[in-house]
């Protein structure tokens, strides 16, 4: 898996806990990566990456990046920067759905601009700006990855039930920084393919209060979620560019 990175660096982005922290684990067990980058927002809930930490410190740097501050971004790029001149693979794994002020909305009358404003600042903007800082890390000859956690209900063609307003859509002008992305990327980091990837519901925090309405069998452990991620990402070719794979690799509609 992953054959075709041969002592790459990777940077995970969201890496505290969840789907982020799993990739981090995943990435350790893997020989083909000689840096692991990742960042987390707070201390409090950084606890078992600060302890891989310790563990891994020759190949495991942790950074402290709140992607609301862009410069906390542009901080963390020139950390990495002084450690590497090229990023292999990044997987933006930050993401709300719920926090303690933010419940995603079930009506109109729920719909709160402060709340809209908070979820496209962590769900979409964040990801855009680390694209911006990124590119002199992948304007590079080496085949590189650029892949952002995004959710299926972000999808507006797959949108039938409705509800979710804030999240659905940060989720899509997530969507639509990605394909963007892609297509400026394309020109000047022709080597970096850049998607997006819906994990399947997983059991993390973020899926927690939902999770007695997921079927049998539907809800992912971390684990599981992030080897089928990585067999997408493994197999990823350049015209798969601005596009957006379920866990599965099956291709999904905007
Ligand atoms: N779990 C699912 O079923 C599911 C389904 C579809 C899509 N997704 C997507 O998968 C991605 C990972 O989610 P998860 O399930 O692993 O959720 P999670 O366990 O809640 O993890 C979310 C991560 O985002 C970080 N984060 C939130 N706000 C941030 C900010 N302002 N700056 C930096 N980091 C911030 C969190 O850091 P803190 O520890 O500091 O809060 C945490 O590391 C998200 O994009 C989510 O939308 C998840």
């Amino acid at each position: 898996m992953l054959a075709k990175i041969n002592h790459g660096n990777a940077l995970i982005v969201g890496a505290s806990q969840g789907i982020g922290l799993g990739f981090v684990r995943a990435l350790l067990q893997k020989d083909n990566f000689n840096h692991i980058f990742a960042t987390y927002r707070n201390q409090s809930t950084a606890g078992e990456l600060l302890t891989l930490q310790k563990q891994y410190g020759d190949r495991l740097e942790c950074l402290q990046v709140d992607v609301t501050d862009e410069s906390q971004i542009v901080a963390g790029v020139k950390q990495i920067q002084e450690f590497v001149k090229q990023l292999h693979l990044v997987i933006y794994c930050v993401g709300v759905l719920h926090e303690d002020n933010l419940a995603p909305e079930k009506s109109l009358r729920q719909i709160k601009p402060e709340n809209l404003i908070y979820s496209f600042q962590v769900n979409s903007i964040g990801a855009v700006l680390l694209a911006k800082h990124l590119m002199p890390l992948f304007k590079k000859s080496e085949r590189s990855i650029f892949a952002s956690i995004s959710a299926k209900v972000g999808s507006i063609g797959d949108n039938h039930l409705g509800g979710w307003y804030g999240y659905r859509a940060s989720k899509a002008a997530l969507n639509m920084f990605i394909k963007t992305t892609a297509i400026e990327y394309s020109r000047r980091c022709p080597k970096t393919i850049v998607v997006a990837l819906h994990p399947g519901t997983t059991d993390t925090r973020l899926s927690k209060p939902f999770q007695k309405n997921v079927p049998p069998g539907k809800l992912f452990p971390v684990e599981h979620t992030v080897n089928l991620l990585l067999k997408v990402i493994a197999d990823l070719e350049m015209k798969d560019s601005g596009e957006f794979f379920a866990w599965d690799g099956s291709q999904l509609p905007w």
